[in-house]
Parts: C-alpha cells; sequence; structure tokens
C-alpha cells in the first residue's frame, strides 16, 4: 500500500465508517494536524493493534488559533504525511477541508465548551478559546468518525485532560487512551513547531525539557517548595532566552494544586516568535 485511502468530504467518511460499523469491526481515531512526526506515528502505532480500522484525521482547526497565532504559516504537508501513514498501517486518512468541518464558518459554530477550573488555566490563560476551539472540533471528529477507541499524546497534557472531561460530561461512547512524549536526542519534545526554531533558538531548545526534569527531581525532594521551586526554574529558563508563558506543579488528574496525588510539571515558553510547551511525571517518594 503507497498511499492509504484518503477521504475529504463528510459523505465519504461515512460510507467507510458505516460499512466498517456493519461489520463489527472497532475503529480507531488518531486526531491530528498534519505535518506528521514520529510522535503523530507512536499514537497511529500504539492503536494499531487496538481496533480493527484506524483513521487518522488531518485538519488544521482554525477554531483552536487566536487571532495572532501561527494559523497560516502552520505547515501542511499531506502528501508526505500520507507516505507515513501508508507504513504505519492507517486504514483511511480523513483530510476535509475548512467549509467541510465549518459549513457556516467557524465563528457562526455551536462550540463546546469545558469548565473553566480545566480550561482557564496554563494554556487556557494564555491561549483564550483554544481549549474551547479543541473540544469542538474533537466532539465533531468523534461524531463523524465514530470510534470506539481515540489517542492524545501526553505532549500536550493539559488538553488530554480536557478531551477525558468533555468525553465524561457529554457521554461520548469513546475510550481515550494516551501515548508518551516522543523526544528528539537531546530531549526536545518533537512538534511541528519546531520547524520555526532558528538554528541558535534549537540549540537552546532542550533547556525547557531539562529544566522541567530538575523541577520534578526537586520537588521528589522537597514536595513543599512546589512554587519557590517553580518560581527558580522559571528565572532560569528567563536568563537563558527562554520566556516562560508559566511553570506549575500541578495533580496530575485534575490540574489543581498539588496534593497528594501524583503530581506533573508543565511549562511553557516563547523562544523567539515560537511557543513551546512541554511536562513530565513527578517520580512519587523520588529523592526521599
Ligand atoms: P497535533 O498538534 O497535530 O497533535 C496530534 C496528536 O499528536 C495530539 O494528541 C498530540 O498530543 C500528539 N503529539 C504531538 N507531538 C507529540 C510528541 N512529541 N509525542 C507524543 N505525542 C505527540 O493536538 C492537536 O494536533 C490538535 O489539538 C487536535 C487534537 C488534532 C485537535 O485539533
Amino acid at each position: 500500500m503507497d498511499q492509504p485511502d484518503t477521504v475529504n468530504t463528510r459523505s465519504d467518511l461515512a460510507a467507510r465508517v458505516v460499512a466498517w460499523q456493519r461489520a463489527g469491526e472497532r475503529i480507531g481515531l488518531v486526531p491530528t494536524m498534519g505535518n506528521l512526526h514520529e510522535g503523530h506515528l507512536s499514537l497511529v502505532r500504539a492503536l494499531r493493534p487496538q481496533c480493527d480500522r484506524l483513521i487518522t484525521s488531518i485538519f488544521v482547526n482554525p477554531l483552536q488559533f487566536g487571532p495572532d497565532e501561527d494559523l497560516e504559516r502552520y505547515p501542511r504537508t499531506l502528501e508526505a504525511d500520507r507516505k507515513q501513514l501508508a507504513a504505519a498501517g492507517v486504514d483511511l486518512v480523513f483530510a476535509p477541508g475548512v467549509k467541510e468541518i465549518y459549513p457556516r464558518g467557524d465563528q457562526a459554530s455551536t462550540v463546546v465548551e469545558v469548565p473553566t477550573e480545566l480550561t482557564g488555566q496554563l494554556c487556557g490563560r494564555d491561549r483564550p478559546g483554544h481549549f474551547t476551539g479543541v473540544a469542538t472540533v474533537v466532539s465533531k471528529l468523534f461524531n463523524l468518525c465514530r470510534p470506539d477507541v481515540a489517542i492524545f499524546g501526553e505532549k500536550d497534557y493539559q488538553q488530554l485532560l480536557v478531551i477525558r472531561r468533555l468525553v465524561e460530561d457529554l457521554d461520548f461512547p469513546v475510550e481515550v487512551v494516551s501515548g508518551p512524549i516522543v523526544r528528539e536526542d537531546d530531549g526536545l519534545a518533537m512538534s511541528s513547531r519546531n520547524h520555526y526554531l532558528d538554528p541558535g533558538e534549537r540549540r537552546r531548545a532542550p533547556l525547557l525539557y531539562r529544566t522541567l526534569c530538575e523541577l520534578a527531581e526537586g520537588l521528589a525532594a522537597q514536595p513543599d517548595r512546589a512554587d519557590a521551586l517553580a518560581r527558580q526554574a522559571e528565572s532560569r529558563l528567563s536568563e537563558a532566552g527562554l520566556e516562560p508563558d508559566y511553570v506549575a506543579v500541578r495533580d496530575a488528574r485534575t490540574l489543581g494544586p498539588p496534593g497528594a496525588g501524583p503530581l506533573r510539571v508543565l511549562g511553557a515558553v516563547r523562544l523567539g516568535s515560537t511557543r513551546l510547551i512541554d511536562n513530565v511525571a513527578v517520580r512519587p517518594g523520588a529523592g526521599t
């Protein structure tokens, strides 16, 4: 198989999905915005054995980009993406245009809003409306692709929790699974936005991951100093020219303040005109 079948319209998609459902096949979905890298492909490979039919959607969703964000310059590489998906064993690529998803225009769509306790902080605070855009398009993709199971990366940790909450609150009959963050050799989390970095920025970018790892280790030894350690991490990043939007220590399951449960350290920085995010788990009891 050189290229997986690609459909661009909801009716072509429905014809496939309905036939698979009639045959009793279990459908898996990997939602993406394309420009695929190993991070995306790791999700495809993880889900492949868990379903009979695997769909990857490729849609750069205007609703989740702010007015000053990179919607126009976001890389679009459909042909290369399709080749990689064929090699990874995807059955169908759903690559709709904006009109197909938002026939009345994206600003005129009914939207899905996940409560602000989850979406009003971290990336949601810095990118107003972003998670409403994500929750809306993922709801539509679930309704159109009718997956039994869908996979999301821990790279976008807050997004993963937003989607779990959306599925719970709106009773989507979809099992949500997650995949670990895939990194470059120097630790930088893979991202389509890494292409925006110039060589100097690219050399400095792995400091985000290193700083979050050190914070996680420090926390394991000094769990009561979460705030102070996070502020120290922010200073270190900012001294190196990685302008922090936030560095935060949160309950890994709710993103609420750190408590007795597992913790997650999350960070976002601006490096030149590029916004990078990353996160790491805090190993319980390490260092104590
Ligand atoms: P996109 O940024 O293309 O990412 C698609 C999926 O790949 C997401 O679940 C993301 O968390 C995962 N991913 C990206 N980089 C990764 C990495 N280095 N390691 C592991 N997983 C990684 O996230 C979106 O698209 C959109 O918001 C979407 C959910 C498709 C809705 O539009």
